[in-house]
């Protein structure tokens, strides 16, 4: 079995800036409330980039940055909520976009913790050989889903891509990381899809494709699993929270954030954080942040960071990177 490391990093948000205070005019809301109860002060919002779109220019900016080409990579693991097509998975789109001729194409689906979730799957690949050069790759573009008539959830999300080229490696990278979840809180989150309809079946009532969210359970569980899920990369790599230099969570709301901190009486300034520039955006959410990271500088050779997220399903999902460049 090989280690498996990550050799590039890319991501790609759209251009348009949809601020609080232009949120303000479509629903009952404001700034205050936003920032507040969220942290939020701006997202990006597609105007036309479907997910495959965005992800696309985040892999080729992953490839850049790793040196390798489109055709190098052997394995496309892309995790999304917002495919541009119940099938053929976004992934094949995003093979067809950058020219990716030589990789197997698929998509996961384990909603804002699917990164890492596909971090996992495509290091199994690499680790038992079958991959050379896998791209994983986390894209949401949640404003096609978002009921933009209930100021509860269409406040908190934007759109945006991340991606992360994988490869094998002599040295230690990405570790200790595992998935989670818990069907029995499927209803707490989620977007709808079409019903069973066919000549034997009319259903009542069809429900719109939009996203709905319970999201006072959604706060209780993240505030629990975030500590949970530190503990055990934690343990399962030996390591002391000393030895981590960043916490990198999922970017939903910064009072689960700052609840962990003080929970784990950590400053808060351990934890990255940029969900005020880019709300919510799922799966893309932590390659968002480590690219935003890289580019500042924050990230040295030999930093560990522990990733963590959660999200729909429910599902929470953690690991820990060494960095290697
Ligand atoms: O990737 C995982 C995705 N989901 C999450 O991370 C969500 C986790 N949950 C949360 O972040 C929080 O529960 C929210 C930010 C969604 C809501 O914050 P809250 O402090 O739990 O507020 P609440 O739902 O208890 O609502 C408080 C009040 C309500 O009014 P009343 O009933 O007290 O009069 C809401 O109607 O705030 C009202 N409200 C708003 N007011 C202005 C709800 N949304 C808004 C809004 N603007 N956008």
């Amino acid at each position: 079995m090989k280690e498996v490391k990550i050799l590039g990093i890319g991501s790609a948000v759209p251009q348009r800036v949809m601020t609080n205070e232009d949120l303000s005019k479509i629903v009952d809301t404001n700034d205050e409330w936003i920032t507040t109860r969220t942290g939020i002060r701006e997202r990006r919002i597609s105007e036309g980039e479907n997910t495959s779109d965005l992800a696309s220019k985040a892999a080729l900016n992953a490839l850049d940055k790793a040196g390798l080409k489109p055709e190098d990579i052997d394995l496309i693991v892309l995790a999304t909520s917002t495919p541009d097509a119940l099938t053929p998975a976004t992934a094949v789109f995003v093979q067809e976009k950058i020219g990716a001729f030589n990789a197997a194409c698929f998509d996961i689906s384990a909603a804002c913790s699917g990164f890492i979730y596909a971090l996992n799957t495509a290091s199994q690949f690499i680790k038992t050989g079958q991959s050379k050069a896998a791209l994983v790759i986390g894209a949401d573009v949640l404003s096609k889903i978002t009921d933009w008539t209930d100021r509860s959830t269409c406040v908190l999300f934007g759109d945006g891509a991340g991606a992360a080229v994988l490869v094998p490696s002599e040295e230690k990278g990405v570790t200790s990381l595992f998935n989670g979840a818990d069907g029995r809180k499927a209803g707490v989150l989620g977007i709808n899809c079409v019903p069973v309809k066919n000549p034997f079946v009319t259903p009542e009532k069809i429900d719109d494709i939009k996203i709905f969210m319970d999201g006072r359970e959604v706060f209780k569980f993240a505030t629990s699993i975030i500590l949970e899920a530190i503990d055990k990369v934690l343990k399962d790599s030996g390591l002391n929270i000393d030895d981590i230099k960043y916490i990198v969570p999922h970017q939903a709301n910064y009072r689960i954030i700052e609840y962990a901190a003080r929970k784990l009486k950590l400053p808060e300034e351990k934890f990255f954080m940029n969900l005020q520039k880019y709300g919510n955006t799922s799966a893309a959410s932590i390659p968002i942040a480590l690219d935003e990271m890289l580019d500042k500088g924050l990230i040295k050779k030999g930093d560990k960071l522990i990733l963590v997220a959660f999200g729909a399903g429910l599902t929470w999902s953690a690991g820990l990177v060494e960095w290697q460049y």
